[in-house]
């Protein structure tokens, strides 16, 4: 795992931008995996600024509320396509969610699943970082799944999402569908961006820690090519930082 201790928030999403951005030029036919969340809105903002093309391009996001429609203002769909699909040249047949309001939530996760397999996987997968250690919405517990799955958000992963529904947690859905660690760590490529005090903790498990379903994140530990990027608050808590 290569670890970057950036200035702060601006310069590690630069950074990101940079790695993203090459890896596209590198290879116009990339298969992105995409997070969202607070962390990528401003490597978003310099993805769209760097005029790259994306005609050849395919992206999948992590994850979706369950019970959403992709029209409702509050999913992750709809941050999506404020913040990246609607600014680039993303064919929207190239764009992979998870449907939320899928009446079989089972048959629409192992269709997912396939979609991701049969685009020959991720060759870049973007992560953001749960305070709790979460990756999407694999949550810590007793166990970790590795396929794509529906589950029930933690009341902390709820408030941390608030802010897309009014600022009110109850208003969070309390399920999602997620992709599972299976996905995550067959990624050929890891890039995790984790910025704020918040995820100090978190940070200093994932790198530091053992490999626990407590800490979804630290599974990142086995993955050959990860590059971490945090800002010097979120690295407050490492003990070579
Ligand atoms: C959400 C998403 C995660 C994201 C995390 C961090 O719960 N499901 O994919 O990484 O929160 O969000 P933020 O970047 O706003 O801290």
């Amino acid at each position: 795992m290569t670890v970057t201790i950036c200035a702060d928030h601006a310069d590690a999403s630069a950074r990101a931008a940079v790695i993203v951005a090459g890896a596209l030029r590198a290879q116009p036919a990339l298969v992105l995996g995409l997070p969202t969340g607070r962390t990528p809105v401003a490597l978003y903002a310099a993805l769209v600024g760097a005029r790259l093309d994306w005609a050849r391009a395919r992206t999948f996001n992590l994850d979706e509320f369950a019970g959403l429609p992709a029209r409702d203002p509050g999913s992750f769909r709809a941050f999506m396509d404020e913040h990246l699909f609607w600014r680039v040249n993303l064919p929207p047949a190239h764009i992979g969610f998870l449907h939320g309001d899928a009446a079989d939530e089972a048959g629409e996760c192992a269709c997912y699943e396939r979609a991701i397999d049969e685009a020959g996987g991720l060759d870049l997968l973007v992560l953001g970082l749960g305070a709790n250690g979460h990756i999407g919405f694999n949550e810590p517990g007793p166990e970790l799944r590795a396929g794509t799955h529906a589950v029930g958000l933690h009341a902390s992963t709820r408030a941390a999402n608030a802010d897309r529904f009014g600022g009110d947690p109850a208003r969070v859905p309390a399920r999602g569908l997620t992709l599972g660690m299976g996905q995550v760590l067959r990624a050929r490529r890891i890039l995790m961006l984790a910025t704020g005090a918040a995820k100090a903790d978190a940070v200093a498990a994932l790198i530091e820690g053992p490999l626990t379903t407590r800490c979804p994140a630290s599974w990142l530990q086995v993955h050959p090519e990860v590059t971490l990027l945090v800002d010097r608050a979120a690295g407050a808590g490492l003990r070579d930082a």
